[in-house]
């Protein structure tokens, strides 16, 4: 039996950083975060008897040895949940480049978890198919229902798991992603989770999480801008804060990460609707609404040091293609 997922990468407003539980993947803090219309991995899988080993092509091409270590552990967690005992092929592409300042874990294992389930014949909530898609990569709990999306912390895996909160065309905030680096970040979001509970303001941070959370949700339920920004920009820099004082300490963010940071809350101070999130690399998330869009892509497309500007509105959760 083989089946097709599509998944759409999200970008958190309020963030995940750290675990409670490594293994789970419970993580410290709840998150909330909007799916990215059409930054999307397509994945299908293939159950086979008689395969020796799980078998992964990404973008076209034989996966090296971590990818695929990364993906057989997460078929091996469904496989112990549908009580499976064959291999699988697994074919994934990206339809936006890896490294691009666009988190590809999320969407990967959303799509991925959902692809694997159907293809074995099953059919489970998208709860528990947002629990399962946890186990692969944290972030990948928020791609599985459509929309704005919250990500509730809890002590027990059934109790962690992600829906959305209002539907992807309540609101018509959009990401114009300034990319400064193509980079390939040197610290990954999996090492960093470990190193957070390092920084002594990583207990300040959790602590005022759920408040910042109801802040942020009120605001896109309200479709209120100006508390939105204020709330969004505050939990970026607060993850930042405790980035860069773990030990040992991670800096994600270039001159130019700064430089449009700095511009963003000038052009708000001068009445664009603008603000900005960054993740566990230097490109910058400007979230806008539909009417500032090309007012903003402009002139960040102007700001020296950004070498590409992407858009995407909210998206859909992942769906079955096939
Ligand atoms: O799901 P992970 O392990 O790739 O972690 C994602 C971490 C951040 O992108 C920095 C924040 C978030 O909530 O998406």
């Amino acid at each position: 039996m083989q089946a097709t997922a599509r998944a759409n990468s999200n970008i958190a407003f309020i963030k995940y950083w750290g675990n409670r539980d490594e293994t789970l993947r419970l993580p410290v803090n709840p998150s909330l975060s909007m799916n990215l219309d059409g930054v999307f991995t397509r994945t299908t899988v293939v159950w086979v008897a008689g395969l020796a080993a799980d078998n992964l092509v990404l973008n076209g091409s034989p996966a090296g040895a971590e990818a695929l270590q990364r993906v057989s552990a997460h078929l091996d967690v469904i496989r112990r949940r549908l009580s499976l005992t064959q291999f699988a092929q697994v074919t994934s592409t990206n339809n936006f480049p890896m490294g691009a300042g666009i988190a590809s874990s999320a969407s990967s294992f959303a799509a991925l978890t959902v692809a694997a389930v159907r293809a074995a014949g099953h059919d489970l909530s998208e709860r528990e198919l947002s629990t399962l898609a946890r186990l692969g990569s944290g972030s990948a709990s928020r791609s599985v229902p459509a929309g704005f999306v919250e990500w509730h912390a809890a002590d027990t895996h059934e109790g962690s798991y992600a829906e959305s909160i209002a539907p992807a065309d309540y609101w018509d905030l959009v990401d114009v992603i300034a990319i400064v680096s193509d980079a390939h970040k040197d610290v990954g979001s999996k090492a960093g989770h470990r190193t957070a509970n390092s920084s002594d303001l990583q207990g300040a941070r959790v602590a005022g999480a759920a408040e910042r959370l109801r802040i942020c949700r009120k605001a896109i339920l309200n479709r209120d801008f100006a508390p939105f920004a204020a709330v969004v920009e505050h939990d970026s820099n607060l993850m930042h804060a405790v980035m860069m004082t773990s030990q040992p300490p991670l800096f994600y963010w270039r001159p130019a990460t700064l430089t449009v940071m700095e511009q963003v809350r000038r052009w708000r101070a001068e009445g664009l609707r603008v603000c900005y999130t960054l993740d566990a690399g230097p490109n910058v998330h400007v979230l806008t609404l539909a009417a500032d869009v090309d007012a903003a892509a402009e002139r960040l497309r102007n700001i020296e040091g950004v070498i590409d500007v992407r858009i995407a509105a909210a998206g859909g959760g992942t769906i079955i293609e096939s």
